[in-house]
């Protein structure tokens, strides 16, 4: 269990941040890495041609490690949708076929798909929340020979709701479908092993439970899927980029591994030091331990939540650094105004009040919620 590490973050001892889910802070490293990253801009003749390639290959590996990837099937990406849409150029639909999601999925992982199905004459199926409560069962339930591609997250957005990733990679190969993952909403809080799942894509934003800047994120893309078309074409995803002269001896090869999937201008000065400033910070504390304590956390607020007759998923259905509570009627009007208030920051996602902690969430964070929920449901 980590103790909270508040004391690396900018967050006043009167406001209860329970809203990682929505942005994620930057700590004083992450914040002092960007300002030092910004004043070398500033003087541009200290930035060498070697600088478009030493930083982003650090990041890179820096978000292997917390997956289990190899450093090259890591692209760099400005946001999860970017990813997404890498994915659907290079797994195209055709008529008749099924891309598979969850009902109310985040739109990043779905409208990229309902294009495609839109021009094929495919079909997108949102998988909606069963009675019985198992969404990995109901996935696997509405996957069948006409499914060209599975498009999930590891939890649901709206209240951590887990699927199986495991067992649903395992059925997509049977079917000879494509798993593209999301997990924006879980990398660096619950461990994840690309080996063992075997997605053949999987993006994740930085700027959420990552605690990086915005307009950042990951792709990851299996081997046998690395000599796909991106989206785009930069110059510097080509061989022999790095030799800044001859770049207009025009190369049709690209640089190995999932480098070719790069954004253009991936080589960011102000963002990229501040990115692995964010990354060395999980890799340090170590995502099993990171889980273990979020889960510890909310597990406390569920209980004491209950007591006012909140309803939550039981902990073996969500992830642990999740918690929706659902109300016995609706969300009272002006709830979220009212937390905030009292200094408590959440989110209201679906029918689900949203309470998603990081490691610098404290005792009094969950009694100031805990105080300001009892108010609110009396
Ligand atoms: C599951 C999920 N994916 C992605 C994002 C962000 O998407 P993008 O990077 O495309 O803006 C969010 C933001 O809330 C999200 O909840």
């Amino acid at each position: 269990m980590i103790p909270s590490q508040r004391h690396l973050f900018d967050i006043p001892e009167d406001i209860a941040y329970l809203n990682c889910a929505y942005l994620g802070p930057l700590s004083h490293a992450v914040v002092a890495a960007g300002r030092e990253a910004s004043g070398r801009k500033s003087r541009p003749w200290e930035i060498g041609s070697e600088d478009f390639f030493t930083e982003t290959e650090v990041a890179r590996a820096l978000f292997a490690g917390l997956i289990n990837a190899g450093d090259d099937d890591v692209a760099i990406v400005p946001a999860a949708s970017y990813g997404v849409s890498v994915a659907a150029r290079n797994l195209p639909l055709a008529k008749g076929q099924t891309v598979v999601v969850l009902a109310e999925q985040f739109p990043s992982n779905v409208y990229a798909w309902r294009e495609s199905a839109n021009g094929a004459g495919a079909r997108v199926i949102a998988v909606p929340r069963p009675e019985h409560g198992d969404l990995t069962r109901a996935v696997l339930d509405s996957v069948d020979e006409r499914t060209a591609v599975v498009a999930l997250p590891h939890c649901h957005w709206a209240d951590g709701a887990l699927l199986d990733l495991e067992t649903i990679g395992r059925r997509c190969r049977e079917l000879g479908a494509g798993l593209v993952l999301d997990v924006t909403q879980s990398a660096g809080v619950m461990p994840l092993d690309v080996k063992r799942i075997q997605p053949d894509f999987l993006v994740a934003a930085c700027y959420k439970w990552l605690l990086g800047p915005y307009s950042i994120g990951f792709l990851y893309v299996a081997p046998h899927r690395q000599d796909g078309k991106p989206i785009e074409f930069n110059w510097r995803a080509r061989l022999g980029s790095e030799n800044f002269s001859g770049l207009v001896n025009y190369e049709d090869s690209y640089l190995p591994g999932a480098h070719r999937f790069d954004v253009g201008e991936c080589a960011n000065f102000q963002t990229m030091p501040a990115i692995i400033a964010a990354l060395r910070q999980i890799r340090d504390w170590g995502v099993p331990a990171i889980a273990q304590t979020l889960a510890a956390r909310n597990a406390g607020i569920a209980e004491r939540a209950a007591a006012l007759g909140l309803e939550s998923l039981g902990a073996e259905r969500r992830a642990g650094h999740f918690l929706g509570l659902r109300f016995p009627r609706e969300i009272p009007g002006g709830l979220l105004e009212e937390l905030r208030q009292a200094g408590v920051y959440v989110s209201v996602r679906g029918d689900s009040l949203r309470i998603t902690p990081h490691l610098y969430n404290d005792d009094a964070d969950v009694d100031r919620l805990m105080h300001a929920l009892q108010q609110a449901v009396n």
